[in-house]
């Protein structure tokens, strides 16, 4: 698992690659403790950014530095301006449409806030990195085999240039979360034998297809329904649960063999409820539950067995251990998640959760593409093995599409059926 690198390290490998990116350069010249504020930008203008947009300027007050929004994208022109007024920023700063987020890296913004649907986030994340720019992305971070694998990369080229990225997995930054997995860590309830990991709930939202919409619109509008926008809400939302079960198992998964269903969904071509058996190696497996179904019992969160205790939202040891628990910061995780995103450029630590949350979000792909064809699926089948059915299982349209006009909508409740 990736995690903040020293400033030492940070420097070494900087200086390695002979290069800091253009927006870092500006920041040294001022130096980086001397930084006053911090220039945001946004790209997708929805409820998530909005918060995340606040989140970020919140967090950068607890800091003592300042933080404005100076530019935002939307694929509709509404939210952007409605977005863009809200927050202050110029009316020739809103932009929208397919290629919004180009004009964003032309913008002198210093980071650049990620919540969009999941689909586009490689594409725009590989055009920060490019840019120079550090990002906050919201997870997941892809919906599918190829896509997680350029989350990595572009995540690595970021390294090179210096430039931090935070993920919007909050519980690595929630306080509760960080001491649980700390005492985990040192021995608090010995190895880590298995669990469970649920999020059950109802489905958020619908939007029905309006008449005379096209397709693209259609499905950037009722993306929290069609599996190649979201990932499915295995994905969307369970990504993390598992992200919490990388995290304390210390590991990724080496096997999903999952199954789900759908009965009640109205558009779109997603499952109902999903079921998993995670392998993490070494006998430890993690039961994986997911379901969107208004009316059924509901449960987020994540429950652990090992050797020497358990864990189900508190630890409880058996070690015997005196584990020394470290002060974390405390608060909300979607604003300490802002907070260590801007401390991390300010303090050049490097901070870059790319690889992370794209494992994070693997799993969960794995998950969906065992459920959908009833085979098992390995870590190796979606990370290295070129000859896997599986490596390059891309859903479509692609990111890409969205831009150059070839988005053809899939009828809606058709969906995938595993071999009889
Ligand atoms: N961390 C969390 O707990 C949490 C909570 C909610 C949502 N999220 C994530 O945040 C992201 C956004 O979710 P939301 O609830 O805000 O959705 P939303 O539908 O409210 O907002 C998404 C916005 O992105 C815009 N958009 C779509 N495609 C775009 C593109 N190509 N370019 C620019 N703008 C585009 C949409 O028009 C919309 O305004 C998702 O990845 C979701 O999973 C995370």
């Amino acid at each position: 698992m990736t995690g903040p690198i020293s400033r030492r390290s940070f420097m070494g490998k900087t200086a390695a690659a002979g290069a800091l990116v253009s927006s870092v350069s500006i920041l040294n010249s001022r130096g980086q403790k001397g930084i006053k504020e911090f220039k945001l930008a946004l790209i997708g203008c929805g409820g998530r950014g909005r918060r995340a947009s606040q989140n970020c300027i919140e967090a950068a007050g607890l800091l003592g530095v300042g933080a404005r929004l100076v530019a935002v994208a939307d694929w509709f022109e509404a939210p952007s301006r409605g977005c863009g007024a809200s927050m202050g920023v110029p009316e020739d700063k809103c932009f929208w449409g397919a290629d919004a987020y180009r004009k964003i890296m032309e913008t002198d913004a210093d980071i650049v806030l990620m919540a969009t649907p999941p689909e586009f986030r490689r594409l725009h994340l590989e055009a920060a990195v490019e840019a120079g720019k550090h990002a906050f992305i919201e997870k997941p971070v892809a919906v599918d085999p190829p896509g997680v694998r350029r989350i990595i990369a572009a995540g690595e080229r970021a390294k090179v240039k210096g430039l931090t990225i935070v993920a919007g997995t909050q519980r690595r930054h929630q306080s509760n979360y960080r001491q649980a997995a700390h005492l985990i860590h040192n021995g608090a309830i010995g190895d880590v034998l298995g669990g469970q990991i649920y999020w059950l709930g109802g489905v958020p939202w619908v939007k029905r297809r309006e008449p005379g919409q096209s397709d693209a619109d259609y499905l950037v509008r009722n993306w929290l329904n069609w599996s190649m926008m979201s990932g499915d809400h295995i994905c969307e939302q369970h990504v993390h649960n598992i992200d919490v079960a990388n995290w304390f198992i210390g590991r990724t998964p080496l096997m999903a063999t999952g199954m789900g269903g759908r009965t009640r969904r109205e558009t779109g071509d997603q499952y109902d409820f999903f079921s998993v058996d995670f392998d993490y190696g070494k006998g430890c497996h993690v039961h994986s539950m997911c379901r969107q179904n208004r009316g059924c019992y509901s449960r987020v969160g994540e429950a652990f067995t090992g050797t020497q205790g358990t864990y189900d939202g508190r630890v409880r040891s058996n070690a015997g251990k005196d584990i020394k628990v470290p002060e974390f910061t405390s608060g909300s995780g979607m604003v300490v998640e802002h907070y260590d995103l801007m401390k991390s450029i300010i303090d050049e630590q490097g901070l870059n959760d790319a690889e992370r949350v794209a494992h994070a979000t693997m799993g969960s792909v794995m998950g969906r593409i065992s459920a959908y064809t009833g085979q098992v699926v390995r870590w190796s089948d979606v990370m290295t093995n070129e000859n896997s059915a599986f490596y390059n299982r891309a859903l479509s349209p692609a990111p890409e599409d969205f831009e150059t006009g070839g988005v053809t909508a899939p009828p809606d409740d058709v969906f995938a059926v595993p071999p009889a």
